[in-house]
């Protein structure tokens, strides 16, 4: 009975960025349990262009593959001192990270409305609960996004649609690898994890499922972190 909960057939899912890292776990998670997933990256859509973004969203619609299912999971991020940060790296950084998402949730939610169930989720971040010095525009994106996601979960809750915000941790991807492989830095950061191990792309894939699926259809306005316990006081 629960199985069955986490059943995706028949669904479409949008997942972006899911070409590599966590978004192609949360892809093949879903595609593992019968959705339909479309794959998106830099060049289906570049998230930092708006215009692209709609014109994305018209092709989804004229082809009727509007998803049922959509993960805000892209992002773009730089490490640089809040005081240097250049405005038009924090526009890029606005744009791709919160700009897109509530552009995609506005062209998805008639579709959720009209048909009484729909999942929206974020992808956020522990930096909105400890952010890296260097990543202050990065981390308010995040927070902005997990803002976003609260105040639209309560509106549509009736409307049989869950807004949802998954918040990885330290995860070995490529935007990671470098400083994870560094002799010094890399032991550094899992010292500072409670789990003392970083995470995989799949650690984030079964909390996605649940999110998106019926098994999770009581929960929303929620973040929920997959952060080896990095967020926690202490
Ligand atoms: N890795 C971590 O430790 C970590 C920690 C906290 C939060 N997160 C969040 O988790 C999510 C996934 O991170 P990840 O590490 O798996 O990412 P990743 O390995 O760097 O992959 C990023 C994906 O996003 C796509 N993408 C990047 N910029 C884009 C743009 N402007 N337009 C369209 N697509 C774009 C990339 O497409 P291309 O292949 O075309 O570049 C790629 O498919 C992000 O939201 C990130 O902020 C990650």
């Amino acid at each position: 009975m629960t199985k069955e909960k986490f059943d995706l057939t028949g669904r479409v899912a949008l997942v972006t960025g899911s070409t590599r890292g966590i978004g192609k776990a949360i892809g093949d998670a879903f595609e593992e349990y019968g959705a339909t997933v479309i794959r998106h990256n830099t060049k289906v859509c570049d998230l930092a262009d708006a215009a692209a973004v709609d014109a994305f969203f018209d092709r989804l619609e004229a082809e009727g593959a509007l998803p049922d299912i959509l993960v805000a999971n892209a992002s773009v991020q730089a490490k640089i001192p809040w005081t240097e940060f250049p405005l038009d790296e924090a526009c890029r950084e606005i744009q791709v990270n919160f700009l897109a998402t509530l552009r995609m949730f506005q062209r998805v939610y008639p579709k959720m409305k009209s048909q009484g169930w729909g999942r929206l989720i974020t992808v956020g971040s522990v930096n909105e609960r400890r952010p890296h010095p260097d990543m202050c525009v990065y981390a308010a994106t995040k927070s902005a996004q997990e803002n976003l996601v609260r105040g639209i979960a309560r509106q549509v809750a009736k409307e049989g649609i869950t807004v949802n915000n998954l918040c990885p941790g330290v995860f070995n991807t490529d935007r990671n690898r470098e400083c994870l492989a560094d002799p010094v830095y890399g032991p550094k950061v899992t010292a500072a994890i409670p789990m003392h191990d970083y995470a995989v792309p799949e650690d984030a894939a079964g909390a996605a499922l649940l999110l998106a699926s019926d098994a999770g259809r009581y929960i929303t306005g929620a973040t929920i972190m997959v952060d080896g316990g990095l967020s926690l006081p202490g």
